[in-house]
């Protein structure tokens, strides 16, 4: 079982029980979408997300399983007949199954990276003009390892490996899908973002516009980060220089400089975790509540330890008290859902420092 959902498991087939999280969060994604959607589970294994997304969401008309592997397609099949869903399920690479089935909601979910699936993964929207797009990233030792060959090798991008990498991996990821979609003239919203454990998820609109694919090549560009000072910034271009301390930056990029989440479409998906049962219900309402705290905020994040020991303030000043000192500043402050000992605040750096240092002394 999983959450309300029976179904059998395999010792050939791939189902990893530290992924519910993962797939819960999704399942609220597909039902905050709201609209009648037709899924494709794209890489399948036992079938338990998609199952799970049309036994928890009306909104799901259609279910179709792929995977490459027939054994997988055996045993989908199996639990779709367990929970009396009528799924097709097709065996084959979504290589070449894209060129036969269409999708509003195409779930992406390999091993690894997605990188290569990604352009396979636009075909299945060929007669849409807008749909949906569920990727799930486990090379996150490339995203977020400061590696950079294996990061341009599949994602044109150089990577950093700082305290606050997990969220340049997932603008990474991000920026990949945008350039894949807007050789496809779509645009791309990230609805849901996050980091947990060791992979890296996000739920995306695409619309299909020569317009807004453009703009959303005007939203990519680069953070830096000196580790001399622990300035960091963001702006289309890297800069080789800190403008704090005139140290030589380290810098990522491209990646997405956009909102990793839409506000309204969190909300949505709070409202459905309030009225369902899941084992998660607390951490995810947790997890939404932060994700909307990032909304509208600089592509990074502040780790208080790292930044403490930077400037050698003894006394870790508590997280609480140092939003509330930026907030009596009148500046935006709020815990992270990327790191439980870091904060996100539109505050310049000088004043972040010097709330830390006050608070440090309290
Ligand atoms: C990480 S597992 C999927 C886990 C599943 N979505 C879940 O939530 O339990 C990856 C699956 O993708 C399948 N696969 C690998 N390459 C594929 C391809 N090119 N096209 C379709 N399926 C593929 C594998 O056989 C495997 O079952
Ligand atoms: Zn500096």
């Amino acid at each position: 079982m999983e959450e309300e959902i029976k179904f059998s498991t395999s010792k050939y087939i791939f189902y990893n029980p530290a992924m519910t999280f993962c797939r819960t969060m999704s399942s609220l994604a597909v039902g905050a979408i709201g609209e009648k959607i037709d899924v494709v589970d794209a890489f399948c294994a036992s079938g338990i997300r998609g199952l799970r997304y049309k036994l928890e969401n009306p909104n799901v008309k259609n279910l179709t399983f792929v995977d490459i592997s027939q054994k997988a397609i055996n045993l989908a099949k199996k639990n779709a007949k367990m929970n009396k869903i009528k799924g097709i399920a097709k065996r084959g690479s979504i290589s070449e199954l894209a060129f036969e089935l269409n999708a509003d909601f195409l779930e992406i979910d390999p091993f690894g990276t997605p990188s290569p699936y990604l352009v396979d993964a636009f075909r299945f929207f060929n007669p849409k003009k807008v749909a949906y797009l569920s990727v799930t990233a486990t090379d996150v030792a490339v995203l977020c390892g400061g590696k950079v060959a294996p990061c341009m090798k599949n994602y044109h991008s150089i990577p950093m490996n700082n305290e606050f990498t997990h969220e340049t991996g997932l603008r990474i990821m991000i920026k990949r899908i945008a350039e894949v979609a807007a050789e496809f003239n779509m645009g791309i919203e990230p609805l849901v973002s996050f980091s947990d454990r060791h992979y890296l998820k996000s739920v995306l609109r695409v619309t299909r516009s020569a317009d807004l694919a453009y703009n959303s090549l005007k939203q990519l560009g680069y953070v830096f980060h000196c580790k001399t000072c622990g300035f960091r910034g963001k702006a289309a271009f890297p800069e080789q220089k800190c403008s704090n301390c005139n140290s030589v930056n380290n810098f990522a990029g491209q990646l997405w400089l956009g909102n990793l989440h839409c506000a309204k479409f969190i909300a949505k998906m709070l409202a459905l975790n309030k009225k369902r049962n899941y084992k998660d219900k607390e951490k995810i309402s947790e997890m939404l509540y932060l994700l909307t705290g990032e909304i509208e905020l600089p592509p990074y994040y502040y780790n208080i330890h790292k930044v403490c020991k930077l400037h050698g303030l003894k006394a870790m000043p508590r997280t609480d008290l140092v939003l509330q000192t930026l907030n009596d500043h009148g500046y935006k402050a709020v815990k992270t859902h990327f790191s439980k000992i870091a904060i996100k605040s539109d505050a310049p750096y000088k004043t972040i420092l010097e709330g830390m240092r006050t608070c440090s002394k309290d």
